[in-house]
């Protein structure tokens, strides 16, 4: 586990789908605000370069985006925000077409943005695109932890099985972490990841992990509503609950690889038990 504020390479932790809506920019906040309340230093980049939307979830206003740094308009300082909590938002782009394929120079500002970000924080995350585009697949490949995003919609679920495939056939070895949003719970969301760990094991010869799930939740939208992160604006809402389980969860996972210490206790007192049987 890692101890807020220790010197350390951050963990990078991008957030994917296979099919559209399925709630990873909500995953990518609510976790990154999660943690961040628990201490740690976060940064979230939102590389949903076409239709980003991290900063209107977070009530944020940027006058500039990724666009910006993409197109050599302006230097990665000068973009990057503070939202809640101290999260640090290096926000998206949105309605820009251009960007839906980045060019080989792009890719290389795109990449040195990311290793600038994570020198300053404990956790990267990094919030892309639906679908597998060679964009998303380019990203996904920076983060050491990938975080598949499923409804229990079988669309949904046929839909992260064709990305986790592709991510498989790129990096064998990356770690595919699934959270299934939306459920009743956690029967449901282990019906979901079964059919999708079980898709793996037989046609991938590997197996997923199982990180979590979100309940159903009316006053998550509530909070997208008035542009703020559900974990601070109603902390006691049942998919607040799941997700600080699950940010407790990656922050206990630790460093797959670098310099980074295994630690010792965050700061502030994990969720509490009933917390974790509603929400495992
Ligand atoms: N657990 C939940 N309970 C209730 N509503 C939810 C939940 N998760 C997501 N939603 C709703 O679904 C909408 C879409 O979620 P979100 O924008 O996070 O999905 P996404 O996967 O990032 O979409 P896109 O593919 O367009 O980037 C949210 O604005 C919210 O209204
Ligand atoms: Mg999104």
């Amino acid at each position: 586990m890692r101890t807020p504020g220790q010197q350390h390479e951050a963990t990078v932790i991008a957030v994917t789908s296979g099919k559209g809506g399925v709630g990873k920019t909500n995953v990518v906040v609510n976790v990154a605000v999660a943690l961040a309340r628990l201490g740690y230093r976060i940064g979230v980049i939102d590389a949903d370069f076409a239709l980003g939307n991290v900063d209107v979830l977070l009530g944020l206003t940027p006058e500039r985006h990724i666009g910006h740094l993409l197109t050599g308009e302006a230097a990665l300082k000068d973009l990057v925000i503070e939202g809640p909590r101290g999260v640090k938002v290096l926000p998206g782009s949105s309605g820009l077409q251009a960007l839906a394929a980045l060019t080989p120079g792009q890719r290389t500002t795109f990449n040195q943005a990311v290793a600038d970000m994570r020198s300053s924080v404990d956790f990267l995350f990094i919030d892309t695109a639906a679908g597998i585009s060679d964009n998303v697949l380019e990203t996904l490949l920076l983060a050491e932890r990938v975080v598949l995003v499923t409804s229990l919609e079988p669309a949904a679920v046929v839909d992260a099985y064709a990305t986790a495939k592709i991510l498989n056939g790129a990096a064998r070895e990356r770690e595919i972490g699934v959270v299934v949003n939306g459920v009743r719970d956690g029967n449901e969301a282990a019906l979901a990841f079964r059919q999708l760990d079980l898709a793996a094991d037989r046609f991938l010869g590997r197996n997923l992990r199982y990180y979590g799930f979100v309940a159903q939740d009316p006053l998550l939208k509530d909070a997208v509503l008035v542009q703020r992160a559900v974990v601070d604006h109603l902390p006691q809402a049942a998919s607040s609950r799941c997700f600080r389980i699950l940010a407790s969860r990656l922050a206990g996972m630790g460093p797959i690889r670098g310099s980074g210490p295994r630690l010792a206790r965050p700061v502030t007192a994990l969720p509490q038990d009933d917390e974790v049987e509603q929400c495992a």
